[in-house]
């Protein structure tokens, strides 16, 4: 069995065949998955979706690309959905340096305040990361986002960062990259971290996995990320799926 602990069904990408990408996802084996909105229309569909499918959980929060429209009420509007019985993380939320449409000085406050609220609501965090990794270290350093640890959401940088985030009690996830040929950083993550604390996900619809490059992503894919860490950790399809399963359950709370 397996957890896609990273989903975007609540996209327009899946509006035509919506129920057949689950079926699809079942007869992978996919047993859970976490959809993930990030902004005033994904949100209400993550929990209108969470709703619906007692195998589907819902995460909440505000991407940093559009943090600049992040005001009190969305952040009261987070609060409030916090306290919804499916909704078992908050984000994504971070740092994304590669588009300008947040300033960076305005998508570090919108982080902090979003790791401050999940500290008040006790929720784990999952963290959003491009081109921004040692500012992301520091700031969750600064805000002890450690209370409540958290997902480094598909994570694509180098080995070397992966310390200072297990130390956080932050957990590992990877995605689509670890299978494309050319990517070594993914592929040295795969190896290294510890047995407990990686996960796997899809990101669907973007970033799918080999041979699927290109294409739009589904949960059904992350299978081809299980068998691709197992082959690179020289372990079993069965251990990984389990592994990832286990931590993704325990990191969520859910039984
Ligand atoms: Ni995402």
């Amino acid at each position: 069995m397996l957890f896609d602990t990273h989903v975007h069904l609540n996209v327009s990408h899946f509006d035509d065949d919506r129920e057949e990408v689950l079926q699809r996802a079942k007869d992978a084996g996919v047993e859970k998955m976490v959809i993930v909105g990030f902004d005033h229309e994904t949100i209400p569909k993550a929990i209108e979706m969470a709703e619906k499918y007692d195998y589907m959980y819902a995460a909440v929060g505000w991407h940093p690309v559009d943090a600049i429209d992040m005001t009190d009420k969305e952040l009261e509007w987070l609060e409030k959905l916090s306290s919804h019985p499916k909704v078992v993380a908050l984000g994504e939320m971070g740092l994304d340096y590669h588009w300008d449409k947040s300033p960076k000085n305005i998508q570090i406050e919108v982080f902090r305040k979003q790791i401050q609220l999940a500290k008040k609501v006790n929720l784990p965090i999952i963290i959003h990361n491009r081109e921004a990794t040692e500012d992301i270290i520091q700031v969750l350093q600064e805000e002890k986002a450690e209370e409540v640890g958290g997902i480094m959401h598909c994570y694509n940088d180098s080995v070397d960062y992966v310390d200072a985030c297990l130390a956080m009690n932050f957990y590992i996830s990877l995605g689509g990259p670890v299978t494309f040929k050319n990517a070594t950083l993914p592929k040295e993550v795969a190896k290294y971290v510890p047995d407990d604390r990686l996960l796997i996900e899809t990101d669907c619809p973007f970033l799918a996995p080999h041979p699927n490059r290109g294409k739009r992503n589904e949960p059904a894919y992350v299978k081809l990320v299980a068998e691709k860490i197992a082959e690179l950790r020289e372990q079993s399809y069965e251990e990984i799926s389990t592994k990832t399963t286990e931590n993704a359950k325990r990191f969520f709370g859910i039984k």
